[in-house]
């Protein structure tokens, strides 16, 4: 059993896990000029699990992830959405990677243990994976965001009895840059609240 495998089985409550990740050793890039490990913030009740890609500047300095210009964005999309209070924000990975690179696959691999204890712990209806290397880390494929995005997929733990609906979107990052793509974006986050509505998801 990996380092992280064994305290992310140890944490008993959503809280317990944030501070297993606190004590967590192993992941490189604690030693690439991190501040602090972020998290999550959000609702511990939520039946939405939102997980973005990792730690910008300033989830680094604040110690909560999606506190940026991205995450105001997605903050205001969410609320649009009538999902406000009912999600449960994290990353693929809890150090901010060095001037904000996308975290690599090794990164996000060491770390995977600590997110899948979130989803059997939240045991949420819906998964909303956030850009392209949240939704690849998570489903394990290695299609292009344009193309996963707003196509749900069933995400399952290999442990345990734990799955749900998730569904890749665009980052709101890159909505920033490319506003005609908020469109697709808002179809996406529209669709997750239907389903949740509908009584669908799980
Ligand atoms: N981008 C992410 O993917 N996650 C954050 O927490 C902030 C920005």
């Amino acid at each position: 059993l990996s380092e992280a495998r064994r305290l992310a089985a140890g944490a008993g409550t959503l809280e317990e896990l944030g501070q297993a990740i606190a004590m967590f050793e192993g992941c490189p890039l604690r030693g690439l000029g991190a501040r602090q490990a972020v998290f999550a913030r959000g609702n511990p009740e939520a039946e939405v699990l939102v997980i973005g890609e990792g730690p910008g500047a300033e989830e680094d300095e604040r110690g909560q992830p999606f506190v940026g210009k991205a995450g105001q964005l997605l903050d205001r999309m969410l609320k649009e959405a009538g999902l406000e209070g009912r999600v449960f924000i994290t990353n693929t990975v809890f150090w901010r990677p060095p001037g904000n690179r996308t975290p690599t696959p090794a990164e996000q691999a060491v770390c995977a243990p600590f997110v899948e204890r979130a989803f059997a712990l939240l045991k949420p209806r819906a998964v909303l994976l956030v850009g392209g290397a949240s939704a690849k880390a998570v489903l394990g494929v290695d299609e292009g965001i344009l193309k996963l995005r707003g196509q749900w997929r069933e995400w399952r733990l290999a442990e345990g009895n734990v799955s749900a609906p998730a569904l890749p979107t665009l980052h709101p990052a890159f909505l920033l840059r490319q506003p005609m793509a908020k469109r697709q974006a808002w179809a996406d986050m529209l669709a997750l609240a239907a389903r949740l509505e509908n009584g669908e998801a799980r």
